[in-house]
Formats: C-alpha cells, sequence, structure tokens
C-alpha cells in the first residue's frame, strides 16, 4: 500500500510562537510519525518575498524555523524537509501552470481582494502596492503542491481557498494536456488548538501579541506573566472558559490536568498562582528543545547539510515530474 502524502509550507517571514508550536507545528510532527503517512514539510522562501523584502529578515527566519523542526525531533529521514527555493523545478512549474490560469480565478483570491478593498476604503488606486506577487501567489502555491502530487494538505481555514484553487489549477492542466496530477484536498483540523496571545486575542505576529518559543526560561516567565487577566483576587471564583491563562494550560495539559486546573478556577486560584504553575508546565514541555535548539542555531552549517539533502532528495522527484510536464506541453528536444 502506498502512503498518504501530505504536504506542509511554511512561510519564513517571522520567529515560531507558542501559537505556530501548538496549532501547527507539534501536530504536524506527531503526524509524521504515523508510518501510513508521507510527510513533505518545506520552508516556502519564494513565498516569503511576496510578504517581506527585507533579506536579512527572510535569511535569520529560514534559519530559525529549520532549527526549530529540527530541535522539536522532526525525523529527516522519514519525512521530506526542503527548502523551496533548492528546488528550482517548483518556480519552473509555476510559470506552466499560470498559463492554464485563468486571471478570473486569480481575482477571487481572498488575500488579493483583502488588499484591494483596502486600498478602496483607503481612496487609493485599487491596484496600490498589489505586486504580481501577491496576485499570483496561489500558482506558486499550486507549484508547491502539485509537485510533490499530495493528496492532503493541511492548512488553516484561511488557506483552504488556496487547496481549491491548486485543485482548480490541476484539473485544468489534466482536461487541457494529460492527467498527471493528484487532485489535493485541504484538511482543516478543527481538534487542535488555536492559541490566545498575551491580549486574548487569536496569537499573530500581525497582533504583536505572541510568545516566541525558544525565548529563554526567564524570559518566558516574563511573557507568562505579562497574559492579560482580569482583577479577580485570590479566593474569588474565576472563569476558566474565558482566560487565557486556562486556554493556555488546556493546550499544555494532559486532559486530568486540566480538568483539576478548572477546578482550582473554580475555588479561586489567584492568578499569580496559575501563571506560575503556566510556566513551569510550558517549560517542562519545552526546555529540552530549547537546548537543542540553541545548539543547531549555533552550528549553521548542520542545518545547511540537512537541507541541502532534503533539496536533493525533493529535487529527485520534482526533476522527473517536470520532465514529464515539459514533455506534456510540447518543450522537448528536436526530434
Ligand atoms: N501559503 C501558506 C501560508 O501562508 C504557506 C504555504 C506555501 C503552503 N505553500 C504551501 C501551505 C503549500 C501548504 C501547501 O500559510
Amino acid at each position: 500500500m502506498s502512503r498518504q502524502r501530505v504536504l506542509t509550507g511554511i512561510t519564513t517571514t517571522g520567529t515560531p510562537h507558542l501559537g505556530n508550536y501548538v496549532g501547527a507545528i507539534r501536530p504536524s510532527i506527531a503526524a509524521s510519525r504515523d508510518p501510513s503517512i508521507e510527510s513533505f514539510f518545506f520552508l516556502a522562501d519564494y513565498h516569503a518575498l511576496i510578504k517581506c523584502q527585507d533579506p536579512e529578515l527572510v535569511r535569520r527566519s529560514s534559519r530559525e524555523i529549520a532549527a526549530t523542526w529540527l530541535a522539536l525531533g522532526l525525523d529527516t529521514e522519514q519525512a521530506l524537509f526542503y527548502r523551496q527555493s533548492d528546488v528550482p523545478e517548483i518556480t519552473e512549474l509555476t510559470w506552466v501552470l499560470s498559463c492554464v490560469t485563468a486571471k478570473g480565478l486569480m481575482n477571487r483570491a481572498h488575500a488579493y481582494k483583502a488588499a484591494v478593498q483596502a486600498n478602496e476604503e483607503g481612496g487609493e488606486d485599487p491596484d496600490f502596492g498589489v505586486t504580481m506577487g501577491l496576485f499570483g501567489y496561489p500558482v506558486l502555491m499550486a507549484a508547491d503542491i502539485l509537485m510533490f502530487q499530495a493528496g492532503k494538505i493541511p492548512v488553516g481555514r484561511d488557506q483552504i481557498q488556496h487547496v481549491e484553487m491548486a485543485r482548480d489549477i490541476a484539473q485544468r492542466f489534466n482536461h487541457n494536456y494529460q492527467p498527471l496530477f493528484t487532485l489535493p484536498e485541504a484538511v482543516v483540523d478543527d481538534g487542535v488548538a488555536v492559541l490566545q496571545g498575551l491580549d486574548g486575542r487569536k496569537m499573530s505576529k500581525s497582533y504583536n501579541n505572541t510568545i516566541p518559543l525558544f525565548e529563554d526560561a526567564k524570559q518566558l516567565r516574563k511573557s507568562i506573566n505579562r497574559i492579560k487577566t482580569n482583577l479577580l483576587e485570590p479566593g474569588q471564583p474565576k472563569d476558566a472558559d474565558d482566560s487565557t491563562v486556562f486556554q493556555m494550560w488546556a493546550a499544555f495539559a494532559s486532559p486530568q490536568e486540566t480538568a483539576r486546573m478548572r477546578r482550582d478556577f473554580e475555588d479561586g486560584i489567584a492568578w499569580g498562582e496559575a501563571k506560575k504553575q503556566l510556566f513551569e508546565l510550558v517549560d517542562s514541555e519545552l526546555a529540552a528543545a530549547r537546548d537543542n535548539y540553541t545548539r543547531l542555531m549555533a552550528d549553521p552549517g548542520h542545518i545547511e547539510a540537512v537541507l541541502r539533502r532534503g533539496g536533493e532528495r525533493a529535487r529527485e522527484q520534482a526533476g522527473a515530474l517536470m520532465g514529464r510536464v515539459r514533455e506534456a506541453v510540447g518543450i522537448s528536444p528536436v526530434r
């Protein structure tokens, strides 16, 4: 039986935070241990250029994200772990797919539409600040996915549309030329937690309310102490379901420990005490990986070697498929 192919891209524009860990990294690494799954994880560094034109930031983020996944124990023999830019066939495929992608399909993409709407509301030209990269980004994402014949794409809700577009594009190619591409499907896991940030909104870089995944223990304690709470005193019952501290607790604790903390909230645990316990819990889950991370970050040569090796393995597959794509569209040696 062939293994189910699951593919995930990580845009290299930031430093991983606890929300990324709980919502994406931890479940992805766990899933990659399932022998019936063949996992593909890649650093989407060409995607990063759409949002971020600071080369130092893109470079640093690539290194941090790679170190993070390795530090958390990703098995790079089992899973294929690579950098998008090490597989030039992906950008090559992007062009071929662009030529079968209706412009009207791209007009409907949420990210592009949101940019246009913001311009219109601000009285700007609708295309102000809109690059061809932003406009055509679903085609690059389609190439990421179709290149490896991935069937399942785990995504957040905001990315479902892009996977559906990849499917549309694949269908169009398969119909026009030859049925070379597997049709991908988005999978949204409602079971994984969406973590709240320091201010109680969804933890997100754009809200500036994040807790970096591998900040040192002292800083982690400080961050947890900054989580917003209400003014209830020790001894006063607290509503667990309305608390970021409790929500974060639940994302790290066992069901038994979560039930116990819920009772402690009802019994009026002090915020200081709840935060102290939360720090200890999170720290105990992350401490060993944090040490690995620090070691890896000091050894970029190792990270680079792992990525290169993954890139070579990915290219073997990509090169073979790209050869068939070229042949199918008529880009081939004169004969
Ligand atoms: N666009 C995705 C995001 O912003 C990242 C990404 C790029 C991706 N290529 C992908 C995700 C392919 C899944 C499959 O989150």
